[in-house]
């Protein structure tokens, strides 16, 4: 009896270890594949910066990745990585901006002028798709004609906002563009998805750590003064 039992627990430890092992050597792996990648990306896109991970489809600072972001039960999921609601109209970045080698600012175009990045009007989208461009998928005509139903109505196209933030605080856009930072060091890889995703916590510690580093102010008003 006692042998079997000693058995069964030398196995079974055995069976860990190999276990453990195998699982590294897979993230080792992984590691590699996505630093590789990431070498890739770079000729096609401004530089990322020296801390990228990896977090779903897009990318974040490594020292980004927080055990807490993944229990939404701490705080609603809007306000959580990972948060990638349905859209009224299937907007593709990767169509747009990776396949048609848009600019970010030619639709956001308020980012290096303003505190907020505009998201452009349906005359905007207009332009292209009025009468030249219709959509090659099924779901992309559909989706093409409801556009045009938002703009024969009048309508503003009720898009869902991802990154939100609570209303006390002071974000600027301008100030980190004009600062040299890149779109992709908050937001992830955004030419590469297909529906746009949080992909940063953009919690405090996150802006603070990114502050320190670059030699920004950490000032509490700075962040959290009146507007
Ligand atoms: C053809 C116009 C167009 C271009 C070019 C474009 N975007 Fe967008 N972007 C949109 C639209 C429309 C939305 C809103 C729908 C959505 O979230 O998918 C959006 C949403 C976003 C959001 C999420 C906003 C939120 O709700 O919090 C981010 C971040 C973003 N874009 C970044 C970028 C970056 C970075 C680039 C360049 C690499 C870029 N966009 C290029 C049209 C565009
Ligand atoms: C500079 C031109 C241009 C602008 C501006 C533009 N698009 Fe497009 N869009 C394209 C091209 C090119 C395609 C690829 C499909 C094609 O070739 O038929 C496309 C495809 C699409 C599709 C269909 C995807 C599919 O699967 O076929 C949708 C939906 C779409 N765009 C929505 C928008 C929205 C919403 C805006 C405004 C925020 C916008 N586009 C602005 C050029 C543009
Ligand atoms: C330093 C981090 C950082 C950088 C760099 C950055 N963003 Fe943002 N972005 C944010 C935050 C934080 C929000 C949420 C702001 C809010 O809700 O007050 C946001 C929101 C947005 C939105 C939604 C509209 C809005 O203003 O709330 C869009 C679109 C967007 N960013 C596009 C861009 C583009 C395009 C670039 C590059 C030119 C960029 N961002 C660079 C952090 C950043
Ligand atoms: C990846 C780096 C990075 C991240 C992340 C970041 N910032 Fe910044 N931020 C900067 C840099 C660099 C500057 C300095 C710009 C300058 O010197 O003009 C700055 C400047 C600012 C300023 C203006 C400071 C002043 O002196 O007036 C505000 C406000 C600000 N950031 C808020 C935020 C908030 C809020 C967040 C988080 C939601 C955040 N930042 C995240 C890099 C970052
Ligand atoms: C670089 C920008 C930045 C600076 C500087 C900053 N904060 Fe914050 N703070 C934030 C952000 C972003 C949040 C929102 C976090 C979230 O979404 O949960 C926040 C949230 C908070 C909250 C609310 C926390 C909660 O869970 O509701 C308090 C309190 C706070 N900050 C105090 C301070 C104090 C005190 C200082 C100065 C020592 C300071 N902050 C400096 C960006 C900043």
């Amino acid at each position: 009896m006692i042998n079997k039992i000693r058995f069964a627990f030398v196995g079974a430890c055995v069976v860990t270890v190999a276990a453990l092992f195998v699982g590294l050597k897979g993230g080792g792996v992984a590691t590699s594949a996505v630093a590789q990648s990431g070498a890739d990306q770079s000729s096609q896109y401004p530089a990322t910066g020296v801390r990228t991970g990896v977090y779903n489809d897009g990318q974040a600072a490594l020292w980004d990745l927080n055990i807490w972001d993944h229990f939404h039960y701490f705080g609603p999921p809007e306000r959580a990585r990972g948060y990638k609601p349905q859209q009224p109209i299937n907007f593709s970045h990767v169509i747009h901006v990776q396949q048609n080698k848009m600019e970010c600012q030619y639709c956001h175009w308020s980012v290096a002028k303003a505190s907020y990045a505009a998201i452009p009007e349906v005359e905007t989208c207009m332009g292209c798709h009025g009468a030249l461009v219709a959509g090659k998928s099924e779901q992309g005509k559909k989706d093409i004609e409801k556009l045009k139903e938002y703009y024969k109505n009048g309508q503003p196209i009720p898009w869902v906002k991802v990154h939100v933030m609570p209303d006390y605080l002071k974000f600027n856009h301008k100030r980190h563009v004009k600062a040299g930072v890149s779109c992709q060091e908050c937001h992830g890889q955004i030419p590469e998805m297909e529906k746009v995703e949080r992909v940063s916590s953009m919690k405090m510690g996150w802006c603070i750590d990114c502050h320190r580093q670059r030699g920004a102010s950490i000032d509490c008003l700075v962040c959290h003064g009146h507007r």
